[in-house]
């Protein structure tokens, strides 16, 4: 090998490359492991030809240095040059959300009941067995005060079953009249299936005033179902027993897939149960301290899953808790 011609050929090589790319074939081929040069200082047997071609070597990398700081400045300086920021270009689209499905059916029942001039309000999800039971005339028997059914953290305390204690907080804050609706989350040790989850919405209405009837709660259901789910349907009231309201009913809704003749979703009766209602018992306005001679009302509670369900008309409940996005962007 002559160091003098390898010299004047990989000096070429070193100015000529026109890129880094370039630059690092020149080092490999002339200073890599497997370069000639490489090769010969591997094989060098004596001390003069040793130094000359170590400082060959030195002066090799040198230039390569320097050719390796003019071509980063030069890329440097193009690439300034180029990316230019265009102020006017439109910028990058965002993926925009919507509201949740149960969201938007609780604003779909509050819109209906604030233009009935109800009061919307939201209570705690912690209650104690006063409130969620005792006050509303829960007999000592009765199977929601059960560990089995109920989510307690103590003898006292427990994740409320339903909204209904919000009937004895309106109660208690003033004076009839009242016209109010409550709404929000409560607990039950449900299993899991198509229609059941251990956390759920109810919305519970409660109006009392003087001469209050069950013909008004009637007139009031009718028009909040048909503001729901349109001016078609109709209601029809079931007896039953809850132990807050004399007389109860279970009120139901007619089924808008067949209109009423009948089809799967109403299990062929042409109806739909909607929750339960009543008028007030004289026992609550007793624990509340209102005269049940001056004063009736009428309550009724219901679940928002269940109307969201009637009303988007999907078959299971669990996916409004899953947040999966390929299923809630279709609402
Ligand atoms: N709280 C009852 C439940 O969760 C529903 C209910 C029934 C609410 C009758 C009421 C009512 O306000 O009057 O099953």
């Amino acid at each position: 090998m002559d160091p003098k011609a390898l010299e004047i050929e990989a000096q070429s090589a070193i100015a000529g490359a026109e890129n880094l790319a370039e630059l690092d074939d020149a080092r490999v081929r002339f200073l890599g492991r497997k370069s000639d040069l490489a090769q010969a200082l591997r094989a060098v047997r004596d001390r003069e030809s040793g130094m000359t071609l170590n400082t060959l070597r030195g002066r090799l990398e040198e230039q390569l240095d320097q050719r390796r700081a003019e071509l980063e400045r030069a890329e440097l300086d193009r690439a300034l040059a180029g990316d230019q920021v265009d102020v006017t270009w439109p910028g990058d689209e965002l993926p925009l959300g919507h509201l949740h499905p149960i969201t938007q059916t609780r604003r779909h029942i509050e819109d209906a009941f604030l233009g009935l001039g109800y009061e919307i309000r939201e209570d705690r999800e912690v209650e104690t067995t006063e409130y969620n039971f005792d006050k509303l005339a829960f007999d000592k028997w009765h199977p929601a005060r059960s560990p089995r059914g109920t989510f307690f953290f103590d003898d006292t305390r427990l994740l409320r079953t339903e909204t209904s204690p919000s009937q004895i907080f309106a109660l208690e804050e003033r004076e009839p009249p009242i016209y109010m609706v409550s709404i929000g989350r409560v607990y039950r040790r449900d299993a899991i299936d198509a229609t059941h989850y251990p956390i759920f919405h109810q919305f519970e209405g409660l109006a009392v005033d003087r001469h209050i009837t069950l013909a008004d709660l009637k007139g009031t259901l009718l028009h909040v179902m048909r503001a729901i789910f349109g001016p078609d349907r109709r209601v029809r009231f079931r007896t039953h027993y809850f132990p807050f309201t004399e007389p109860s009913i279970e009120p139901d809704v007619s089924c808008g897939i067949c209109g009423g003749a009948g089809c799967r979703t109403c299990r062929y009766s042409g109806w739909l149960e909607m929750g339960g209602a009543g008028m007030v018992d004289p026992r609550v306005f007793e624990n509340v301290g209102v005269d049940p001679d001056e004063w009736s009302g009428f309550a009724f509670g219901c679940g928002i899953e269940r109307v969201a369900q009637l009303h988007y008309d999907f078959p299971d409940i669990r996916p409004l808790w899953e947040g999966d996005l390929r299923v809630l962007t279709q609402f």
